[in-house]
């Protein structure tokens, strides 16, 4: 098998999950993850969202939770465009392993978006995240604990498989939180997450009202 076709299984096996699957997946994967995603499918997500949320987030200083950071790619590029306050959040040890390894976040939280997290109120300016809101991974539920940690105006800037992004209620989701004041949807941008194999996915941009 090529790399490439080596990458494109272990994408099938993380879209195809069932329950209690996720976490020996990645922890299989959180060695050769980077190489698998970045270097042979071409994965560009997490550019594509740290230069978005750069564009809604004026300051440098900005408390930034990455969740579903997984090995830290979103954080290596946001450390690149100079924001430094940046904590990651994984539910996969081994993942958060090879995050801490580059050194870039300050804090790295072992938890789980299904479940409450152990975060106080209003204490992030931004949320991002790349790869987690898709296939068998995390639902919009995980929005309600997202707007509770992040302070009023603060921004969310995620990416979502686009297949998913209606079938498994995103955009009923976003559309009810807006229509109860509660969100101020930015922007929803269509980008190809990886360039070596077509996966689409949106990147969405809303504020905390
Ligand atoms: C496809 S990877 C994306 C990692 C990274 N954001 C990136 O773009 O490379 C998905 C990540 O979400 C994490 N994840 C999946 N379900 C989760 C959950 N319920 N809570 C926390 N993390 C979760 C996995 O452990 C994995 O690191």
């Amino acid at each position: 098998m090529t790399n490439l076709e080596q990458s494109k299984s272990l994408l099938v096996r993380a879209y195809n999950l069932k329950e209690g699957e996720a976490k020996p997946l990645y922890q299989d994967w959180a060695n050769s993850y980077d190489a698998d995603l970045v270097d042979s499918l071409g994965y560009v997500g997490p550019v594509h969202v740290a230069d978005i949320a750069d564009t809604y987030c004026t300051n440098e200083d900005a408390r930034i939770l990455d969740v579903g950071c997984g090995t830290g790619l979103v954080a290596q590029r946001l450390s690149q465009l100079g924001y430094e306050q940046i904590d990651g959040l994984d539910f996969s040890k081994e993942m958060l392993e090879v995050a801490r390894s580059k050194d870039i976040y300050v804090d790295l939280i072992n938890a789980d978006l299904t479940q409450t997290l152990s975060i106080n109120t209003s204490v992030y300016d931004l949320v991002v995240s790349c790869g987690t809101f898709t296939h068998s991974h995390v639902g919009p539920e995980a929005f309600d604990e997202l707007l509770r940690i992040i302070r009023p105006g603060g921004i969310v800037c995620v990416s979502i498989n686009a297949e998913i992004y209606e079938s498994n209620g995103f955009y009923k989701k976003l559309s009810n939180l807006e229509c109860a004041g509660k969100i101020l949807i930015e922007s929803k941008v269509k980008i190809q997450l990886t360039v070596n194999e077509p996966v689409d996915g949106f990147v969405v941009v809303f504020k905390k009202l």
